[in-house]
């Protein structure tokens, strides 16, 4: 019986406590993300690998990064549905992201899926750089891109099979998380 007090007067100042944090937060809100990273780890082949950079810029967000260890061509890069690498082929990470509901089509399509970034090419060296505005992906809202997955595929996406763009394996992925602002 002598307990209840006790434990009354515990569960109000874990309220204040509680309260206090949420004043704090409220007054100092966190800054908007203005760049996020995907660092990609190869499957199966271990050979395939890179980083990614995303920044919010005007007209949209800027990629920029470098994959190697590829076969020399064209490779399908998107960003798919979940950040989630854990599955050896990768399928963890869903399909392409598309939170509007739209087909599969090339980066610079009217109708797309979000996550649609089309093809990265690898040189004779098996590396290729990315450097693009993509003016549909985005960090806020239903849309944002935060917390979802990179894949970068064995085959050339070929911009229209339904709704896959037929670009075969995943041959690494990464999920994109917050950065430091810059
Ligand atoms: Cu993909
Ligand atoms: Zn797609």
């Amino acid at each position: 019986m002598k307990r209840t007090p006790f434990m009354a007067g515990g569960l109000v100042a874990v309220g204040a406590l509680a309260a206090a944090a949420m004043a704090g937060r409220a007054t100092a809100a966190a800054p908007a993300v203005n760049h996020a990273i995907a660092v990609l780890q190869p499957g199966a082949d271990g050979k395939v690998k890179g980083t990614i950079h995303f920044h919010k810029a005007s007209g949209g967000v800027h990629v920029q990064g470098t994959v190697s260890g590829l076969a020399p061509g064209g490779h399908g890069f998107h960003v798919h549905e979940f950040g989630d690498c854990s599955a050896a082929d990768f399928t963890s990470a869903g399909g392409h992201f598309n939170p509007k509901q739209q087909p599969h089509g090339a980066p610079d399509a009217a109708q797309r899926h979000e996550g649609d970034m089309g093809n990265i090419t690898a040189g004779a060296d098996g590396t290729a750089k990315v450097d693009y505005t993509d003016s549909q992906l985005g960090f806020d809202g239903d849309g944002s891109i935060l917390g979802r997955g990179v894949i970068v595929h064995e085959k050339a996406d070929d911009l229209k099979t339904q709704p896959t763009g037929n670009a075969g394996g995943r041959l690494a992925c990464g999920a994109i998380g917050v950065a430091k602002p810059e």
